[in-house]
């Protein structure tokens, strides 16, 4: 696989600082005045202003130039333009609003979290003592932006752009085609594709240290704005990923996520696990109750579709 890494987004919102200090309050740090990272990974949020709430860049990374030679290549087999300067590719998601963005290099690693003894039946690893778990002063921050999900009007041609185009690989298939997730690294997605009536942003993901971690930075959130939880905590069956999905203060749908599925052997993989025949409503191994309507389709899709129509999109 050419592509190696999502490293970031650039995410456009009316209010660019309410969301910077969102985020800054959960624990991210800002880089500078617009830009929000982690404690190893100095860009992972880039807040924009724009008329209305999108994913305005994608940043891959890959691992040499060739790599964007032979994007730049597929790419053209597609009709899809695309320009390649100082090392940098750059190209347009032909349905959506953003630009993506390719170039040489690796997402900086992660230090693992501190291993925490866990006791269990048969287990007594911490005796005498109380868990770190139930006296943690401060929540553990948000340690890497995961993935992003997009809504598409041509959920084929979208999926079509990333997989044939910008390389990325499939790793499970919703219903014969109804929905899609992509990875570019060994994550089981950095991407899923979904249908929608207009291309939006479905939520974007990032990546917490465990379920209490999940649960510290969720409860947070809603300390501040009660309604803002929108399904969870629960696990995942495709990606198995450990989740909760609240409302950013822009509106914007974010996942706090945990121990996602890792794919290092592709063929292990789409020998052994990949489904192309996934029931669309088997979204969950299990979950607190039914996701309110607004985790398939934002609240303000209207809205956004106004917004896209007088930008002449
Ligand atoms: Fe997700």
């Amino acid at each position: 696989m050419p592509l190696c890494d999502l490293l970031d987004l650039q995410l456009s919102v009316p209010d660019p600082d309410g969301l910077v200090a969102f985020w800054e309050g959960l624990g991210m740090t800002r880089t500078d005045h617009s830009t929000l990272g982690t404690a190893a990974r100095p860009s992972q949020l880039r807040v924009a202003e724009g008329p209305y709430r999108h994913v305005s860049e994608l940043r891959l990374g890959c691992t040499d130039e060739a790599d964007l030679a032979a994007i730049g290549a597929r790419l053209d087999g597609l009709g899809v333009a695309w320009t390649l300067s100082d090392g940098v590719l750059r190209c347009h998601d032909p349905l959506a609003d953003h630009d993506v963005v390719v170039v040489v290099g690796r997402a900086e690693p992660l230090a693992p979290p501190p291993v925490r003894q866990v006791n269990g039946p048969g287990r007594r690893e911490r005796v005498n003592r109380r868990s770190t778990a139930a006296v943690r002063a401060e929540p553990a921050p948000p340690r890497r932006v995961g993935h992003v999900v997009f809504g598409s009007t041509d959920v084929a041609a979208t999926v079509a752009f990333y997989r044939d185009g910008l390389g990325f690989l499939v790793s499970d298939v919703i219903d014969q085609g109804i929905g899609c997730f992509l990875r570019c690294s060994t994550d089981h997605h950095n991407l899923l594709v979904m249908p929608a009536p207009v291309p939006c942003m479905n939520h974007y993901a990032i990546e917490m240290d465990d379920v209490d971690a999940i649960g510290l930075a969720g409860m947070g959130v809603l300390a501040e704005r009660p309604d803002a939880s929108v399904y969870g905590i629960g696990r995942h069956v495709l990606g198995a990923n450990l989740f909760w999905y609240l409302l950013d203060p822009a509106g914007g749908m974010f996942e706090l996520f945990s121990d996602m599925d890792q794919i290092t052997d592709d063929a292990a993989w789409e020998a052994g696990e990949r489904r192309d025949d996934w029931d669309p409503f088997t979204i969950a191994s299990w979950e607190p109750g039914p996701s309110r309507p607004d985790f398939f389709l934002p609240a303000d899709i209207d809205d956004l579709a106004r917004a896209r129509a007088a930008m002449g999109r």
